[in-house]
This record gives C-alpha cells, sequence and structure tokens, in this order.
C-alpha cells in the first residue's frame, strides 16, 4: 500500500492525474459496510455560483425552509455582546437557557438538553440508543436527518408509507416489533406540512410499549401555536417521548445551530453522556436566551408565515396545482412525475427562485416550497405562472 506521504506527493504533482492520484487501495476493512453505503449530503449550490452561472442579479431560496425575515435584532445584540468573551469555552451546562427553557415549559432543569441543532441532539439520541440488532421505525416521506444518523448507526430502518400524505399512526403501530428500539414522529411533518392530531397521537402512543422510545420532532411546533387540533407534546408528558425544538425555524437562527430537547431525566441522562461537552457555541447559547424572551420577533414570524401560506395556497389553487394543506413554513406540491417537477425547479431556477424537489425525500413528482416574504412568494408565484 502506497505511504500516505507518497500518495500526496502524487496529488500535488500536476502531472499526476486526479484519478490515479485518489487511489483505489484504502483497505476495505477499514470502513465499516453501514459507513461504506452511506452518500455524503448534497449541498444546494452556493447562491453566489448560481447567479454568477445564471446571470442572475437577485436569488430567493425558498427551498430550505428558512425564516425569511432575518434573525431577531434581540440574538444579534446578544451575539455582538457575547462575542468579545469568544476565547473563553462556553459554559458547558448552558445553565442560563437551560433555565429559561426549563422554566417557560415549567419542567425541571434536568429535563432539557441543549445541542448545535435539533438534530445534533437526534444523532446523541440515536448514538445513546441504538446499536446491534434494535431497529428505528417511522414513515416515508419525513425528515431525511432521521434516515442518515440510522444509517449511519448501522441498525436496521424501517419505514412506513405516507397516507394520503399524512403519517399513518396506525400503520406505524401495526410494524412495532420485539426489535423496535426508537419510533421517530415529525409534527408538523417536513415535507409534507401534515399534523396528526391530539386524538391520533393519544390513540398511538398507548400502543406503543414503554421501552420503546418515541421522537417527537417538533421543529415547526410555533406555526401551531392556538391549534387546537396540535397535540402539543409539552402540554402531557410521557415519560417514553423525547420532544425535539429547534431555533433554526420560526426564531430564524438556522445558521448559529441550536436546538433543545425535553423530556424525563433518566432519557435526557444518557443524552448527556453522548453529547459533545461545549455545544451549542457562547454566542448560540446567549442568542438563544434572547430570542426567547422576544415575543414581538416571534408574533412577526408567525403572522408573516401566516399570510404568506395564505397567499401561496391561494396562488397554486388559482393555478390548479394539487397542494397538500399544511400547518409548517413550507407547502408540498403534487406535480404530478420526477419529470414535470425537474422542469419546474429548473426553470425556476432559472428565474433566480429555488425550491426543492423532493425525490431524496423519497417523493419524487412533488415540490417542497418555503413560505417567503411578501415580495419573494410574488417573485416565485410569477415565475412559477411562467415556467407552467
Ligand atoms: C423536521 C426537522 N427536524 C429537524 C431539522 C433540523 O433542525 P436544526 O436546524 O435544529 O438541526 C429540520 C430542518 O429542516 C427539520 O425539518
Amino acid at each position: 500500500m502506497q505511504s500516505f506521504i507518497e500518495r500526496l506527493a502524487q496529488m500535488t504533482d500536476p502531472t499526476h492525474s486526479a484519478a490515479s492520484a485518489a487511489g483505489p487501495d484504502i483497505p476495505k476493512r477499514l470502513v465499516p459496510p453501514h459507513v461504506e453505503r452511506l452518500t455524503p449530503y448534497k449541498p444546494g449550490r452556493p447562491p453566489a455560483d448560481l447567479m454568477a452561472e445564471l446571470g442572475l442579479k437577485k436569488f430567493i431560496n425558498l427551498a430550505s425552509n428558512e425564516n425569511p425575515l432575518g434573525p431577531p435584532q434581540s440574538a444579534l445584540k446578544a451575539v455582538a455582546a457575547a462575542s468579545a468573551a469568544m476565547n473563553r469555552y462556553p459554559e458547558s451546562g448552558g445553565l442560563q437557557l437551560r433555565g429559561a427553557l426549563a422554566e417557560r415549559h415549567r419542567v425541571k432543569l434536568d429535563n432539557v438538553v441543549l445541542g448545535a441543532g435539533s438534530e445534533s441532539i437526534m444523532a446523541n439520541i440515536i448514538r445513546a440508543f441504538l446499536h446491534g440488532d434494535d431497529e428505528a421505525l417511522t414513515s416515508e416521506g419525513t425528515f431525511i436527518g432521521f434516515y442518515v444518523l440510522v444509517n449511519a448507526q448501522g441498525v436496521k430502518l424501517v419505514q412506513v408509507p405516507l397516507k394520503n400524505y399524512r403519517f399513518d399512526l396506525d400503520g406505524i403501530a401495526r410494524a412495532i416489533n420485539d426489535r423496535t428500539k426508537i419510533i421517530y414522529l415529525c409534527n408538523p411533518n417536513n415535507p409534507t406540512g401534515t399534523i396528526f392530531t391530539r386524538g391520533e397521537f393519544d390513540a398511538f402512543v398507548r400502543r406503543v410499549p414503554e421501552h420503546v422510545l418515541i421522537i417527537l420532532d417538533e421543529a415547526y411546533y410555533e406555526y401551531c401555536l392556538g391549534n387546537p387540533d396540535f397535540p402539543d407534546s409539552m402540554s402531557y408528558r410521557y415519560d417514553n417521548v423525547l420532544t425535539l425544538r429547534t431555533f433554526s425555524k420560526a426564531y430564524g437562527m438556522a445558521g448559529l445551530r441550536l436546538g433543545y430537547g425535553l423530556g424525563h431525566d433518566y432519557l435526557i441522562g444518557y443524552v448527556n453522556r453522548i453529547k459533545l461537552p461545549f455545544e451549542p457555541n457562547s454566542l448560540a447559547q446567549a442568542a438563544g436566551l434572547a430570542a426567547l424572551a422576544d415575543d414581538e420577533y416571534l408574533q412577526r414570524s408567525l403572522a408573516n408565515n401566516r399570510q404568506g401560506m395564505a397567499m401561496l395556497a391561494s396562488e397554486l389553487d388559482r393555478l390548479g396545482l394539487k397542494r397538500v394543506p399544511s400547518h409548517a413554513n413550507c407547502i408540498l406540491v403534487d406535480m404530478g412525475s420526477e419529470e414535470r417537477v425537474n422542469a419546474i425547479t429548473h426553470s425556476l431556477l432559472r428565474h433566480g427562485v429555488a425550491i426543492r424537489a423532493l425525490a431524496p425525500f423519497g417523493l419524487p413528482h412533488c415540490l417542497r416550497v418555503t413560505v417567503g416574504l411578501p415580495e419573494e412568494n410574488e417573485a416565485f408565484v410569477k415565475a412559477l405562472s411562467a415556467s407552467l
């Protein structure tokens, strides 16, 4: 086998081709089969690249379920103030933010865990509880991050088809077996925007054995505040339910990476054993504390979403497209075929609007558009009309 130094020499030698420099002789036994099967995350192309290539002056990103308002001013101020202490490690207990979250949700500090995004907490839960012959159970057509993390852990992933674009809780309950260790539910669901109701959730939980952990991903729960049908998991607690929430959506802080989990202290205790001690970073912790107190921003964020959602829904209807009623910050549109989705996605891109084609979610005939600012929604509708 070539040494690393030899390989490096070849790679930096301009006479050597990239293909041969990449080298096929890494020993296969180094890499476990479940890691070999993974495909790396494919990020969208940077907007600046696309703008240069397509000669665009403006680029509207409605592809990533981000908050179009920009971050809360309160969080920006808190980040500026906290950055003076950037030479220090973060306070590893995240005590202030956890305290504020515990107070907000009327739980104890030990019921709250923080992470660099809720996805990081999801990763820690999977590492803490899944191994060997364990199985993880969820739906098709839900958040891809969960599929990737389970596959990366090398355990079996069981997926039940969506029913009319909604989680089929009855089908999932029937799919539970002796090896089922974790069930992942996403409410509202990304990418469909659908919810399961209080009554449906209550009936489901009664069918889940106590030793099976339910991850309840409520990344979009703020968009359901005030919806009496929505089973806000913190309004009643089950010992085997771990709730995940995030500052990435309604609080407009996706780039800072901050999420939290709420659950029984014995579950949170195990997740904390796996968690890296210094996440989330100190700026994220400070921003989260400020954003949590900034109800004006949250209300503005929800109002923008409500208005944008109503406008997009009526325009999609006017264009005769088949959309799924949504409770999140995005709308799923069934275009009938993958070809049509690809054609529309490319055409919109040429108009400077990015939306998400849903083949990676297992819904190749569907696309997802995120609610933007009023002018962004209008630009999208205009570009969509032209593209159709
Ligand atoms: C359902 C769901 N869960 C989790 C996440 C990731 O959230 P975070 O930014 O907190 O890691 C997303 C992001 O799109 C999501 O849609």
